[in-house]
């Protein structure tokens, strides 16, 4: 079974008023990792190609031909020839023209880069049956004079996901990291930080990572995210794609939430947002469309009515999802957050773990974050503990709350002092 090639970015010019062919799908409950699911990978893609998805055309997957046309535009602008719904990519991203001899995919000075099997492309590339063509988790394949492409938009895969429950959603980031080790601070020789970390994170779920301090929760999250790779055997896998190997393609869609505050105290977090918003999106990106993401922003923080209010008379929790939203604004799918509670009141925990949950569970966005305080832990789908065991990282649990008490035979609380005294007897 294939696992790669996570795509729900692109939909047919034509097909912009489509409304979620939801009611339609054949199967609106996928298994995780399933083949025939609303959630089309490049595998899945090239499975069409082969022939084994033709029942599902106009729903899951479509075709666009080539043929007569002498140059075909893919990017976000609603003229193109095949729209992708994703603000990361720029207006028109790429082109597709034939000529003598075939077709070629041309990049077009596109912020986030145009792939063809993994590479990074900076000319003209003539096309071969089964090219894959990515635009980062935006899968095009080329086979027969035509682009075999997943057909739900994110609006359509966010209803689709909205139904299923957290516990049966997708695989979107797989690690299988078998060791990080970097240089010793002290200069000498190597230190291993992490082993043996494999685990499996589900699309539109919140996660919790939890461990003893330095059992190496910020060094793994940091491999997740793609952040830090240095000197790690192993691989992250998210969307079908190696972050390992493949960071860059992948880098727009992650976004990294630090603990510290990164506003400007005076500005506002409608200021905020749209300075974020105008950095971190195409420059193609009009004015226009940033003030649709910067309220789109405030409304899945539910931060719209404090949108004139300076970040620094806002509450603790208020600045923290101002953090949140200067990722969220560049329309990142999945969140990593370094202990974002820290320092907040029960109360305002309580209210960023309910609004981490919505953008998990009604947005899609996939959040992982480190959190000592086990109060909330209900809150969360997925529970992530790490231990140190002879000095190193080691995975101690992965799974839902109520399974992580059976497993511990303990109140998470307790949890904690268990893995001090006998990690060994946890580790996996
Ligand atoms: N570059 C490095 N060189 C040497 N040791 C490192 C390096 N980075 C991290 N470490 C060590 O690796 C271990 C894990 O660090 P990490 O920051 O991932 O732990 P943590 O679980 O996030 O800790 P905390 O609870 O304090 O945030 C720690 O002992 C840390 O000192
Ligand atoms: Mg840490």
């Amino acid at each position: 079974m294939d696992t790669n090639g996570y795509n729900w970015g692109f939909r047919a010019a034509g097909d912009l008023d489509l409304d979620g062919p939801v009611a339609t799908l054949p199967n609106p409950e996928p298994q995780p990792m399933a083949t025939a699911s609303p959630f089309m990978r490049a595998g899945d893609l090239l499975d069409v190609v082969d022939g084994k998805h033709a029942e599902t055309k106009g729903q899951q997957w479509d075709d666009f031909s080539l043929e007569g046309r002498k140059s075909i535009t893919i990017g976000r602008k609603a003229g193109c020839d095949l729209v992708a719904d994703r603000a990361y990519l720029s207006a028109e991203h790429a082109k597709i023209t034939t000529e003598k001899g075939g077709h070629f995919v041309t990049d077009c000075g596109s912020a986030a880069g145009t792939y063809v099997n993994g590479a990074k492309i900076t000319g003209k590339v003539h096309l071969k049956e089964r090219d894959q063509i990515s635009m980062g988790d935006c899968n095009y394949i080329y086979s027969a004079g035509r682009l075999v492409f997943a057909k739900n938009d994110a609006d359509t895969t966010r209803s689709v996901l909205r139904k299923m429950d957290p516990g049966r959603r997708p695989v979107v980031l797989r690690a299988d990291i078998k060791t990080k080790q970097v240089k010793n601070n002290n200069g000498a020789g190597m230190k291993e930080l992490i082993r043996d970390i494999h685990l499996d994170v589900k699309e539109g779920t919140l996660v919790a990572m939890l461990g003893t301090a330095g059992a190496g929760k910020s060094t793994v999250m940091n491999c997740m995210n793609g952040m830090d790779l240095l000197g790690v055997q192993g691989s992250v896998n998210y969307r079908g794609v190696d972050l390992v190997h493949n960071f860059e393609q992948m880098k727009y869609l992650i976004g990294s939430v630090p603990q510290e505050k990164i506003f400007h105290p005076a500005f506002t977090p409608e200021e905020e947002f749209t300075q974020a918003a105008m950095l971190r999106l195409p420059g193609d990106t009009s004015m226009k469309e940033i003030q649709n993401r910067v309220n789109k922003t405030l409304e899945m923080l539910s931060m719209s009515g404090v949108r004139k209010n300076r970040n620094s008379k806002l509450s603790g929790g208020e600045k923290t999802r101002v953090n949140v939203g200067i990722e969220l604004v560049a329309d990142r799918d999945f969140l990593c957050l370094d202990e974002p509670d820290q320092g907040l009141s029960p109360n305002y925990k309580h209210e960023l773990f309910t609004i981490l949950q919505h953008l998990a569970h009604d947005y899609g966005k996939t959040v992982v974050s480190i959190i000592h305080d086990v109060s909330e832990i209900d809150m969360f789908d997925q529970v992530i503990m790490l231990a140190k065991a002879g000095g190193v990282g080691r995975l101690a649990f992965s799974g839902s709350p109520a399974d992580a008490r059976d497993y511990f035979g303990a109140d998470i609380r307790d949890a904690y002092a268990l893995l001090e005294r006998t990690p060994e007897k946890f580790i996996r």
